[in-house]
């Protein structure tokens, strides 16, 4: 393995605490109100010690740095009070001893810390965010004695709030692009396993485990589910049941999440066989291209729908030139034409999560007084703001047959004109291409994250050619 296992020194808990001081004042500074955080507490399958993964509120870890299951924080002027209770005997009896809630105190640098009881005396006129799981939303409701809206479209102080966390998680902070990087390089490392494990694979899932094996060896886990497919025209494909047959291609959107929370994303695709078809290699071309040139036109100011207007562009100019468009690229982009084969936004945030602060709607990925379209080539767009130093986007492209949008009886009528059909079945060993990484936003232009995975075809064939 190339990436350096790590284990948290003294000063590294030392900045952690400082780095979560800093965040804390940069909220008391847009945001005066006293907050409240959950963490959230993960659910059982059948009985209780039998649970499903737990995964901390993004927000949460965001300002506690540690994914402390079942604990709030308290929020106020830079302050920071836990709130969290000691391990019970059962739990220490199935799950194991647990640090005690002052050691944790200590470790995020919390200035007080109480038992979750005392949450009922100290939860009055706080703001929050909600929590994905139901029972810790009730506790939410219950404690704060109001109902609390998913995305509050009034100007509440829930609302402000989300606006001031959106403004600090937007960009990255030192302690955060390190673990962002330590994500990025567990996946590199996990795709090159996938490419390698290729040729004495028989199904999706044996190149699946190959990828998972590197990310769980580093105590990581998947950042989203993985998507490992021959079928790569189903965007978020979660079966690996295929055989791997020689003519396919295989799509795989897999990416590592570090034990703090931060996530990473990377999609690459490549011949079962280890070589591209012609036909393969030419759309293939057309996506590298479309990555490319988006990379390349990303500097801060530029804003990120542009970006994805230059992906649909010079898609729709590669299948123009390949005779599967007609006409020329900038009236086909504007009747959304590209879409029949790009059908979805260039990318996303990343951050503390894949798709980052999407469990806010588009308060984060759209800037104030922007709403999304709802144009079939706009309609996935999940990023429009201009670009700024310390945003970590993803860059993903694709090419994608899908028969829900190809046979669609009315988008065929629209598009009549424009796709020769004919040419269109000749390109049948491509069912879904896709190129994602990950690219920070930088003073002067980008940094991609994810750069020691080759997107280049003839680097992609060799390190298939060379299994494990
Ligand atoms: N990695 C899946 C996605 O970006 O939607
Ligand atoms: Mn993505």
């Amino acid at each position: 393995m190339t990436t350096t296992k790590r284990t948290l020194t003294m000063a590294d808990r030392k900045s952690l605490a400082q780095v979560l001081q800093q965040r804390r004042e940069k909220l008391a500074a847009q945001f005066p109100a006293p907050v409240l955080l959950w963490s959230g507490q993960s659910s059982s399958r059948n009985f209780p010690a039998n649970t499903f993964p737990f995964r901390a509120s993004s927000h949460f870890l965001y300002f506690a740095g540690l994914p402390l299951e079942n604990a709030a924080i308290r929020l106020e002027q830079g302050k920071l009070a836990l709130f969290m209770d000691g391990g019970s005997p059962a739990s220490a009896l199935w799950h194991g001893e647990s640090p005690t809630p002052a050691a944790i105190a200590v470790q995020i640098g919390a200035d007080a810390v109480y038992p979750l009881a005392d949450l009922k005396q100290m939860a009055a006129g706080c703001a929050t965010i909600l929590v994905q799981d139901g029972a810790t939303r009730a506790l939410q409701s219950q404690l704060l004695h109001r109902a609390i809206a998913p995305i509050d479209e009034s100007d509440s102080l829930d609302r402000q709030l989300i606006q001031a966390i959106v403004a600090l998680r937007l960009t990255h902070d030192h302690q955060a692009l390190e673990e962002l990087r330590q994500a990025a390089a567990i996946s590199v490392e996990a795709h090159k396993a996938g490419m390698r494990a290729t040729p004495m694979a028989k199904t999706e899932a044996e190149v699946r485990a190959a990828m998972e094996a590197v990310i769980l060896a580093y105590n990581a886990t998947t950042a989203y589910t993985s998507i490992v497919t021959v079928h790569g025209e189903v965007l978020h494909n979660n079966h690996y049941h295929h055989a791997l047959r020689s003519g396919d291609l295989l799509l795989a959107d897999v990416g590592a999440e570090v034990p703090s929370g931060w996530a990473s994303d990377i999609t690459r695709t490549w011949p079962v066989s280890g070589k591209f078809s012609p036909t393969q290699r030419s759309l293939y071309e057309v996506v590298l291209q479309a990555h490319d040139r988006c990379i390349a036109a990303m500097r801060p100011g530029v804003e990120y729908r542009d970006i994805h207007l230059l992906a649909a562009q010079t898609i729709a100019e590669g299948l123009v030139d390949l005779g599967i468009l007609r006409g020329k690229a900038e009236d086909l982009v504007e009747r959304d034409a590209h879409a029949l084969f790009f059908p979805h936004g260039v990318g996303h945030l990343l951050g503390l999560d894949v798709h980052d602060m999407e469990d806010l709607g588009d308060l984060a990925g759209y800037a104030e007084g922007r709403t999304r379209s709802d144009r079939f080539g706009l309609c996935y767009l999940r990023l429009d703001r201009p670009l700024q130093p310390g945003m970590l986007v993803t860059i993903e492209p694709g090419f994608y047959q899908v028969p829900a949008i190809l046979n669609d009886v009315d988008r065929r009528e629209t598009y009549h004109d424009m796709v020769n059909w004919e040419r269109l079945a000749e390109f049948q060993d491509v069912r879904g291409i896709r190129i994602e990484d990950d690219v920070l936003v930088t003073e002067t232009g980008t940094e991609i994250l994810t750069k020691e995975l080759p997107t280049q075809a003839d680097a992609i064939e060799q390190l298939i050619s060379q299994p494990k």
